[in-house]
């Protein structure tokens, strides 16, 4: 696929299902995030690959969360919770984690291992798969980074969920440059 149409085309696909993607295409993803751009080589990323019944475990904890904020939640929310993470074979937790007190801020290694999920999401698209990030209400809350192991250096980037498009591409809504480019020349 050509570098520039990979760039101009991809979209996100909410609708995935099985075949699980390949080891080798997982690997070409992870080996993309890991070109991600990286102020003092602090590597500062790290993933955990849900897949199989290792989703259910994901979605238990959904679940205990929103327990967690209102033990009166109905069940019928608590099995969306649960099958979050059912919607795609395979569901990455992208993580920045954050060398502290470190010249380079905070800030710029969250942003890398954000461009890490963006390199993700270009290399599911260049190998043919689909691939959609979310947070979703949950991603921040208290009982879902302590049970992802998330101390005060880690941020959730996001979940990137992924597998083969169920559905089409949609038409995509044009945007102009000129509505987001300010020139300032001499
Ligand atoms: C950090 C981050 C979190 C996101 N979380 C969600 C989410 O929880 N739910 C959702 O529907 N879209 C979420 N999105 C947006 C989708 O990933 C996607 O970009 C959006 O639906 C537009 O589709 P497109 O990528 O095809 O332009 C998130 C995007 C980012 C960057």
């Amino acid at each position: 696929m050509d570098a520039m149409a990979l760039l101009l085309d991809r979209q996100s696909h909410a609708s995935l299902e099985g075949p699980d993607p390949t080891a080798e295409q997982m690997e070409m993803l992870y080996r993309a995030a890991l070109r991600a751009p990286d102020h003092g080589e602090l590597r500062p990323w790290r993933f955990i690959e849900y897949r199989g019944r290792g989703r259910e475990t994901l979605g238990e904890i959904f679940a205990r969360a929103e327990l967690e904020d209102n033990p009166d939640v109905s069940d019928k929310t608590l099995e969306k919770a649960r099958s979050k993470p059912l919607r795609a074979p395979v569901v990455i937790a992208v993580i920045a984690a954050v060398k502290a007190n470190h010249k380079v801020p905070r800030v710029e290694q969250v942003i890398s291992a954000g461009c890490a999920a963006h390199a993700m999401l270009y290399a599911a698209h260049a190998q043919g798969l689909g691939a959609m990030w979310r947070t979703g209400g949950l991603a921040h809350h208290r009982h879902v980074r302590q049970s992802m192991d998330l101390g005060q250096d880690h941020e959730l980037v996001g979940f990137l969920y992924l597998g083969h498009c169920a559905r089409g591409d949609r038409d995509l809504k044009p945007l102009e440059p000129a509505d987001f480019v300010e020139r300032i020349e001499g």
